[in-house]
């Protein structure tokens, strides 16, 4: 993300609306866009304009937004008690604004806005030498939002709310982003002037504008250059569209940067993911939260990666799921392999098919290949686990450690019953039950039934009488 220095700017953040149009008991803001909190993005591009300081307005459900926000003594937080409007919303912040040349008013709602575009309002506005500037985008459908109204020179006049405006100012499709940058002497001045009287019974933001213009201040409309960035989400079906917008992006961004992605369109990477070049992202995987992959990778076809750390050249097969976990370098895992959090896998090990890892450690080039379960164990270096063979990890009540040293070879379906510790290079006899402490070195074999030959038996035949 670019940086910029503003540092004589105060943002203020909206984000005290109920939200009412998500239907849902979630704020409005908290709902995540790839796997990140809609204020979050708006506060991380706020963050890299580096202003004096951020303000964020909150009043629906205020502490739930604020115990979200990651750093959230980096901000300051004012309490809206009443969704009077945004205007309403903007004048409960006049005391965090004071020392500030201007203030740069952004929604909590519209995650797709981009530093670049804020930077390039702030700087017109400063050049201009406007009093009153906001972001304003030409939309072929502007259904829902604040239509501009220019006179016949072309000047902006006004706003009009969707909810006041009539017929014909229904029709213009230049529409207001609700992002303003205000100079901060006149602001607070203008918004003492703004009245509730109109059809929503709110102190509207917007309205500065005309009181702005009779008083001789400067307007002026900075039409973006890309008006996705604007989408604001009310409801959730714009709240898919931003996602979708968000992803394509993302998705390009990594392309850039040197990873092949098999059919993009059923790839989710969440934003916080970062993915290293020459990696192989295969049709419909999806990279979750705050995971990271080094390079050279492949992951998938369908394999889901959350909040995990991949060092390089693993190869995560299909329909692997993968959380919270680590794997160093040259880790092969899968097809329909399960780590699960707090599993660290050295470099060099192999998880084969329907194997399930939980809160292990798995040394170097140790492998567990087939249809097993490793819980709560410390595993050494150059193990092999033969197929089906299981860590007992609960007796009911608590979960136990399992110990196994390097060089160790456990042999087919053995159980490994915890709390037990198998020495370096033991080798255990297939079918196990291993309830004692393993000394290092031989064979360790539980008793197993005596092998049987019965020469004289015959297989049964099938019954040929149909009357049966
Ligand atoms: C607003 C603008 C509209 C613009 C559109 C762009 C107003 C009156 N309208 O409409 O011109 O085209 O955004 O997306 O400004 N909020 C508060 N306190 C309040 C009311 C709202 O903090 O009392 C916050 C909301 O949480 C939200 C933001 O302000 O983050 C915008 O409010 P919203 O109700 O979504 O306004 P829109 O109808 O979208
Ligand atoms: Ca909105």
């Amino acid at each position: 993300m670019p940086s910029f220095h503003y540092s004589d700017l105060e943002i203020i953040v909206l984000a005290a609306g109920k939200g009412t149009r998500m239907r849902s008991q979630l704020p409005k803001v908290l709902h995540p866009v790839l796997g990140t909190s809609m204020l979050s993005h708006v506060l991380q591009t706020s963050q890299s304009l580096n202003p004096s300081g951020i303000t964020v307005v909150v009043g629906h459900e205020a502490d739930q937004i604020r115990g979200s926000v990651v750093e959230s003594d980096s901000f300051r937080w004012v309490h809206q008690s009443e969704q009077l409007g945004t205007g309403h919303a903007v004048n409960c912040c006049q005391s965090e604004c004071s020392t500030a040349s201007d203030v740069l008013i952004v929604c909590g709602d519209t995650p797709l806005l981009q530093a670049d575009t804020l930077s390039r309002l702030v700087d017109s506005h400063r050049q201009a030498k406007a009093s009153v500037s906001f972001l304003s985008a030409k939309l072929d459908n502007p259904t829902g939002y604040g239509r501009v109204q220019r006179d016949v020179n072309g000047s902006v006049r006004r706003i009009v709310e969707q909810k006041d405006a009539a017929e014909d100012e229904l029709s213009i499709h230049e529409v207001s982003s609700g992002i303003f940058c205000v100079r901060q002497s006149i602001l607070f001045e203008l918004l003492q002037q703004v009245n509730n009287e109109n059809s929503q019974g709110e102190y509207y933001l917007p309205d500065i504008i005309p009181l702005a213009l009779i008083s001789g201040q400067g307007v002026q409309a900075v039409v973006m250059m890309d008006p996705e960035e604007m989408s604001g989400v009310n409801d959730r079906r714009q709240l898919a569209e931003v996602e979708s917008v968000m992803q394509s992006k993302i998705i390009a961004g990594w392309q850039v940067h040197g990873v092949t992605i098999e059919q993009p369109e059923t790839v989710r990477i969440e934003s916080s993911v970062t993915v290293g070049r020459d990696c192989i992202i295969r049709a419909g995987s999806q990279l979750l939260g705050s995971t990271t992959i080094g390079h050279s990778c492949s992951i998938g076809p369908y394999a889901v990666i959350q909040d995990a750390c991949l060092g390089d050249s693993c190869q995560v097969h299909a329909f692997s799921h993968v959380q919270q976990a680590s794997l160093s370098n040259d880790v092969n895992t899968g097809p329909f392999a399960r780590l699960r959090p707090e599993s660290n896998l050295k470099d060099g090990v192999r998880i084969g098919n329907f194997v399930e890892i939980k809160k292990s450690n798995i040394g170097c080039n140790s492998k567990v290949n087939h249809l097993s379960y490793i819980g709560d164990t410390n595993m050494g270096e150059n193990c092999n686990i033969g197929a089906g063979s299981i860590t007992c990890n609960y007796d009911g009540a608590n979960k136990h450690r399992t110990e196994i040293g390097d060089g160790v070879f456990v042999g087919s379906s053995t159980k490994l019953v915890a709390p037990v510790v198998v020495g370096d290079h033991a080798t255990i006899g297939a079918g196990s039950i291993i309830t004692k402490d393993v000394e290092g070195g031989g064979l360790t074999l539980s008793s197993r039934s005596k092998q049987q030959h019965i020469s004289t038996w015959l297989r049964p035949k099938k019954n040929n009488d149909v009357s049966t």
